[in-house]
């Protein structure tokens, strides 16, 4: 399979076979010491803040042996003096073979993609998409279930502005799980999502009592209130806090759940469950670099 040159945007450009050789090649990539993007320089725009995802890509590049040039906020770019992202990147392709892009706008992406003739990784674009997340999602599941196909999946929080639970729903749908999703009724996850399980027949239930289903999920995911993404503050005190998950929640899930989370964390899992065996969130984040690794390698044409 050879996914030299290809924007990685949006999860939907994902066939289910192009996202099992991408895990398959952080695999490999878990004990590749290869120096395999050598002379390669990776473009890094962060317009929206962020530590996992732009660490963890800097990380990945600087193992491969490649270079990192950007910026980790707009305020020290020429964003700042009003220069648009199309022009941004008709700059940046000329410094750069990859760049790396986060924006608070949706579709910001997909514009640098077409700006750009090096190829455009998506770090995340507003509430609409964050693949590499996702892709270190499935990884995460793959390791700690052993598995992806025929999962009972939790997700609770925010799943109306949160981008990672829009994007893994996506991905997962390949394999046949079944969805439950525990969210306020204003925070619901939105209905072009759930328009497509029905279409791909895929079972989910809705709700907002996280104990309700607890009992019978292998994976629950868990979700910030997005605050940044509510135009009204007001409304979005209305909701922090919505979920609190400690201790009190072990008497009510099997015992091999794994509670996963895209970090960062605000107040929605205690500290008090870092320690159990059922937190993988620690090493779910870890796992960017192996996935970050991989996916440099696979669109610079260093392995196939
Ligand atoms: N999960 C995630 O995207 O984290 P950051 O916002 O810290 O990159």
């Amino acid at each position: 399979m050879n996914l030299k040159n290809k924007d990685i945007i949006s999860i939907y450009d994902f066939s289910k076979a192009e996202l099992l050789h991408i895990l398959k090649a952080a695999k490999s990539m878990e004990k590749d010491k290869r120096k395999l993007l050598d002379g390669e320089i990776m473009g890094s725009l962060f317009f929206e803040p962020s530590t996992r995802t732009r660490l963890s890509f800097t990380s990945a590049m600087e193992q491969l042996g490649g270079q990192i040039l950007g910026f980790a906020t707009p305020g020290v770019s020429s964003a700042k003096k009003g220069e648009t992202v199309w022009d941004t990147i008709k700059m940046v392709e000329r410094y750069s073979d990859v760049i790396v892009i986060r924006h608070n706008i949706e579709g910001a992406a997909r514009l640098a993609a077409e700006a750009s003739s090096v190829p455009v990784i998506n770090a995340g674009d507003g509430a609409n998409q964050h693949p590499t997340q996702t892709l270190l999602d499935l990884y995460t599941i793959k390791k700690v279930k052993g598995r992806l196909d025929n999962l009972n999946i939790g997700m609770v929080g925010d799943l109306k502005y949160g981008r990672t639970v829009h994007s893994l729903a996506v991905a997962l749908s390949h394999f046949n799980p079944t969805f439950y999703f525990i969210a306020p009724d204003a925070l619901k996850m939105p209905k072009k999502y759930l328009d497509e399980l029905k279409e791909k027949k895929i079972k989910f239930y809705e709700t907002s009592d996280l104990l309700k289903y607890s009992k019978k999920l292998d994976i629950l995911y868990v979700t910030r209130i997005q605050k940044e993404r509510f135009p009204d503050q007001l409304e979005y005190k209305k909701y922090e806090g919505s979920y609190k998950l400690n201790t009190d929640l072990l008497p009510h899930i099997k015992k091999d759940l794994k509670i996963m989370h895209p970090l960062p964390r605000v107040d929605e899992i205690d500290k008090s469950l870092d320690e159990t065996e059922h937190a993988v969130y620690f090493e779910q984040a870890a796992n960017g670099i192996p996935i970050r690794k991989a996916l440099l390698a696979l669109i610079l044409g260093k392995i196939k």
